[in-house]
């Protein structure tokens, strides 16, 4: 028997039914869809707009979709990894709740906070689980619902995200298929670019605070950007270069969708065509940590089993890295 290697076994999403469009952004902040589609490539993003629903629900929402799709049976989940910048309440871990609303009561659960790239951390931390041989089923969740700490009258950061929640499987695999190699890194200097000041330890919420707006999300976009634009090249071009693959053996680049300028960097420094580059920014915008499952979700039916898989992400922090994936199913079928 080989190695075991954590196959990507089964995907799910959800996005809220709300569209906040470009049009109606227009008329809450000074900004206009030209400006916004030619800076960023989004057209429109989903809000979670019920009142009393947290990033739970979007995870719930994209688990249940996986649990119906794959015919699983959450009782043998055997860990729910929750990755969000969003919980529903500090303290409590979201993911701890979400196992529960969706009857995986034989798994242990825990929130990776990581930014935009909570979720590419989560695909490495899912895939130790597996690759050590004592867990056969790990639920990866990906959720955010941004728009509880988006301030709607800042254009510079309401244009950006959106709402929503992915869900990945990972299961054991001995034929080569899954996570095969990443590069990972982070950065404390991207601590004062994309930040919340208060509400954490540091800052504790206030009047003040709350009067000030500093609980929302602040971002200084172009030295994001111009970090961005390098490192997630950089690690990408690198996990190529380390599994000897070219820009004709990667089938598909899944990147995080943050901008999509950000995006065509990274493919072009891969040599890959606009073709095999999974794009939905233009619909959800930066859903922060659902945005590379709900890629995978919309591209499904596209991918072969076999097919090499280069996921990508930066964010907040700074954190960024690439993962190599050999698919292991036909989803075309
Ligand atoms: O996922 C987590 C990581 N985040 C990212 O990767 C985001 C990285 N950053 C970005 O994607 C881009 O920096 C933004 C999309 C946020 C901004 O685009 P930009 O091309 O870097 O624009 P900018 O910040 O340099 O602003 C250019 C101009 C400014 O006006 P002046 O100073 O040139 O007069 C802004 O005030 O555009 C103005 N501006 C806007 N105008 C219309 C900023 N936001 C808007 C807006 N509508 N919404």
């Amino acid at each position: 028997m080989g190695k075991i290697t954590a196959a990507i076994t089964a995907v799910g999403g959800y996005v809220p039914d709300y569209v906040l469009s470009n049009k109606i952004l227009e008329t809450m902040v000074d900004t206009t869809d030209e400006w916004i589609t030619t800076r960023t490539g989004i057209k429109e993003r989903r809000i979670l707009k019920e009142e009393g629903k947290g990033t739970s629900y979007l995870a719930i929402k994209a688990a249940e979709d996986l649990l119906r799709k794959s015919n699983t049976d959450p009782k043998d989940i055997d860990m729910v990894i929750m990755a969000t910048a969003t919980p529903d309440m500090p303290v409590a871990a979201t993911g701890v709740y979400v196992a529960s609303e969706i009857g995986a009561v034989n798994a242990f659960s825990y929130d990776l906070v990581a930014a935009c790239s909570s979720f590419l951390y989560g695909m490495s931390t899912a895939a130790r689980y597996i690759e050590s041989g004592r867990y056969k089923k790990v639920l990866l969740l990906g959720a955010d619902k941004m728009s509880s700490i988006i301030d709607y009258e800042d254009r510079t950061t309401c244009i950006i995200f959106g709402d929503g929640g992915g869900a990945l499987l990972f299961e054991p695999n001995h034929d080569g298929y899954g996570v095969l190699d990443e590069i990972l890194r982070s950065d404390g200097i991207g601590r004062q670019s994309l930040k919340i000041d208060a509400g954490g330890s540091i800052m504790p919420a206030s009047h003040e605070t709350v009067d000030n707006k500093q609980h929302y999300v602040f971002q200084d976009g172009k030295t994001v950007f111009k970090f961005a634009v390098s490192n997630m090249a950089d690690v990408s071009e690198q996990i190529m270069v380390r599994n000897g693959l070219t820009g004709d053996d990667v089938d598909w680049l899944v990147p995080h969708q943050a901008n999509l300028r950000i995006i065509g960097a990274t493919a072009k420094r891969m040599n890959l065509p606009e073709e095999k580059v999974m794009v939905n920014i233009q619909k959800y915008g930066n859903t922060t940590s659902a945005t590379l499952p709900l890629c995978l979700v919309d591209y499904e039916k596209q991918l072969s089993k076999g097919d090499n898989l280069v996921f990508a992400s930066f964010g907040g922090g700074f954190t960024w890295g690439a993962i190599y994936v050999k698919w292991a199913y036909d989803s075309n079928s």
